[in-house]
């Protein structure tokens, strides 16, 4: 089902909405050599869409932990990595799988909900805006644990219970993705992002999260991808939160890992990513650059020193030491100005103009004639 332009428009202009809004995955797609998005996109498990008329946030968010733990540090073992709707590997109606070969570059698209442009709602968080983790398994658990798997999995796929590997692993604040709003940054980027506006994010940038199937995947099965977006509030900055605060979010979803590579997609990078292309559908090319095939886990060693960490407590002595609450960069480096809280900004609806920095004159907005069509 398309859109009727006026939910788009309704969308697009409800910026107030967006400000208090988290961030799921929306969509997946397969990156072809060049650096283009190609073939039908693919969606989380359970997804609603935002067009759907049941749809709100909530509909797609999982917070852990839950507003509901007093304790706003604690994460427990019994905690679950992904939302009620999201435990079974079951698509919805209208929003079905990604199709892809083992070893495609793979696309994951999420909204920035202000997160990224519009910093100083939100004291205390990371300068990149929180960390964003992939994890991969091909025997993923009904009822899967977070502490089993975040921060435990990792790359070579000996981390924890062995099930899975840890593909990906980067800034939330992709470098490019931003809303429009009046706030500097969505100014800036609007200039030096400029795209035309589609149906799908309006005259929004979508951040992207790329990675790369195994190229070992086995064909035929269901490959399960766990995004986890680690945001944590630092501790001493929010006098609400004096300790900080653990702010975790999660989206899981599967792929179809197909049993024909004759499309020969994303398995070659000899062309590179093409410089001037539409950023409607284009990788990020310096995450895209730099993907690496990350072997699949045999889910058979387990590593005496790594522990199923659903028998560690979580046990946060200071929050800086706290892998939850790492900031580190490891694999991608995006180029980008963070903005750290800035005081001096007022913020109120879907105003958001820094005191003293004009908005920039002659910022190339789109005109709505231009997307309604
Ligand atoms: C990249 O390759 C795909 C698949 O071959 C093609 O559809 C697309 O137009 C190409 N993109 C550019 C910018 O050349
Ligand atoms: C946005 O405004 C803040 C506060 O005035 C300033 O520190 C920052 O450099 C500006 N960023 C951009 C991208 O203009
Ligand atoms: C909250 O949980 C953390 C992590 O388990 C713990 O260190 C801290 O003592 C708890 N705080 C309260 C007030 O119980």
């Amino acid at each position: 089902m398309r859109p009727k332009p006026f939910q788009v428009f309704f969308l697009l202009l409800s910026c107030a909405k967006d400000i208090n809004a988290h961030t799921w995955v929306e969509q997946l797609s397969v990156i072809a050599p060049n650096g283009t998005f190609v073939g039908a996109p693919g969606y989380p498990r359970g997804n609603v869409l935002r067009t759907a008329s049941d749809f709100s946030d909530t509909t797609m968010t999982f917070l852990i932990p839950p507003s509901s733990r007093a304790n706003v540090t604690l994460v427990l073992p019994s905690d679950k990595l992904c939302k009620d709707t999201q435990q079974e590997r079951t698509q919805t109606a209208g929003s079905p799988r990604l199709q892809a070969n083992a070893g495609d570059a793979v696309a994951l698209r999420y909204q920035e909900n202000g997160h990224v442009t519009l910093p100083w709602n939100q004291p205390g968080k990371p300068a990149n805006r929180g960390t964003v983790y992939v994890y991969g398994t091909t025997k993923p658990k009904v009822g899967e644990k977070i502490l089993d798997v975040h921060g435990v999995w990792n790359s070579d796929g000996t981390g924890g219970d062995g099930r899975g590997v840890l593909l990906s692993k980067q800034n939330f604040d992709d470098g490019r993705c931003y809303q429009i709003n009046s706030g500097n940054i969505s100014q800036a980027r609007q200039q030096e992002y400029p795209h035309q506006a589609n149906q799908l994010m309006g005259a929004d940038m979508w951040c992207q999260q790329d990675i790369k199937l195994p190229s070992t995947a086995p064909t035929s099965k269901l490959y399960t991808l766990y995004w986890v977006w680690d945001w944590p509030t630092l501790p001493g900055v929010d006098p609400t939160y004096p300790h900080g605060k653990t702010e975790i979010y999660t989206t899981c979803m599967d792929v179809d890992v197909m049993a024909s590579t004759s499309q020969k997609i994303g398995n070659t990078r000899e062309e590179g990513y093409v410089t001037g292309q539409d950023l409607n559908k284009a990788a990020i090319p310096s995450e895209f650059d730099n993907l690496d095939d990350v072997p699949v886990a045999t889910g058979t060693t387990v590593h005496p020193s790594s522990q199923p960490s659903s028998a560690i407590p979580y046990a946060p002595e200071s929050a800086s030491t706290l892998y939850l609450t790492s900031t580190e960069v490891v694999r991608v480096i995006t180029v980008t100005a963070w903005k750290t809280t800035e005081k001096t900004v007022t913020v109120g609806g879907c105003e958001a103009i820094p005191t003293g920095t004009p908005i920039p004159r002659g910022s190339k907005r789109l005109k709505r004639k231009d997307w309604m069509a």
